[in-house]
């Protein structure tokens, strides 16, 4: 059983991460921002803890930190426009690395995004600025001295999950559902072995504790 503080659990794939996670045995720790969303949290067998990405302090976030066994950052304000994108996926991923590290939660794993995502398409400057955000706290948690790792999925779905993906550290772009993402960052959270990896995540044929264990 493992203690794993959740940034970004009341979203569409933390919420699932939240059920993997009780599913297996862990005790999941779940920042949220709005008071309300914490009785269910609770009722998914969350610790829920309130705190806003933003607007928090380093060393308040520490405190909560504190005792976990690994972070996931599934936060993220990706069509909330560029001042969003800069302060939750860009300040606000700093400020959880940085925690992590006052805290000496060593294991850090962080949801970023597929760099060929919608390549081709018009996605316009929004887009582009959110994915160079991205690119950049990856390159900033990638500097730190944590275990990390960064999961790049291709573009996330609602369609069940299959159980099955591709999990390499180079693919070709597809989309992947947000259940399978969950379980994968649920099983890389027991992996000690996979650290200080890139991983791209798309659908595909493998099951995903073995994807898992191989890319380990
Ligand atoms: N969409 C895609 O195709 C795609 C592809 C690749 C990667 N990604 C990445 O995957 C991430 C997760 O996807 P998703 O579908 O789960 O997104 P989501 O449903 O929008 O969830 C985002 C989470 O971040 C939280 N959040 C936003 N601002 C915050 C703040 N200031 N302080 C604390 N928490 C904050 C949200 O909380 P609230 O509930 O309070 O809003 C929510 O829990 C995305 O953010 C993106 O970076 C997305």
């Amino acid at each position: 059983m493992a203690r794993i503080f959740v940034a970004g659990a009341t979203g569409g794939v933390g919420s699932r991460l939240l059920s993997q996670l009780t599913a297996q045995g862990d005790d999941p720790v779940a920042l949220y921002r709005t008071p309300g969303q914490e009785r269910r949290l609770a009722a998914a067998g969350a610790t829920p803890i309130l705190g806003d990405l933003t607007t928090i302090d380093t060393t308040v976030l520490a405190g909560q930190m504190h005792g976990c066994d690994a972070v996931i950052f599934t936060a993220g304000a990706p069509d909330q426009g560029q001042a969003a994108a800069d302060a939750v996926d860009g300040r606000g991923l700093a400020t959880a690395v940085d925690a992590a590290l006052v805290a000496h939660v060593r294991r850090f794993v962080h949801l970023s995004a597929f760099p060929e995502a919608w390549r081709g398409r018009q996605m316009g400057a929004d887009f582009e600025h959110y994915m160079r955000v991205k690119r950049r706290q990856d390159v900033y948690l990638a500097a730190t001295a944590l275990d990390w790792v960064i999961l790049r999925p291709g573009t996330l779905t609602n369609n069940p999950g299959a159980g099955t993906v591709r999990l390499g550290p180079a693919l070709d772009y597809d989309d992947v559902p947000r259940d399978d993402v969950a379980a994968v960052l649920a099983h890389a959270a027991h992996q000690p072995c996979l650290r200080r990896s890139i991983l791209e995540l798309t659908r595909g044929p493998v099951p995903i504790t073995q994807a898992v264990a191989d890319a380990a």
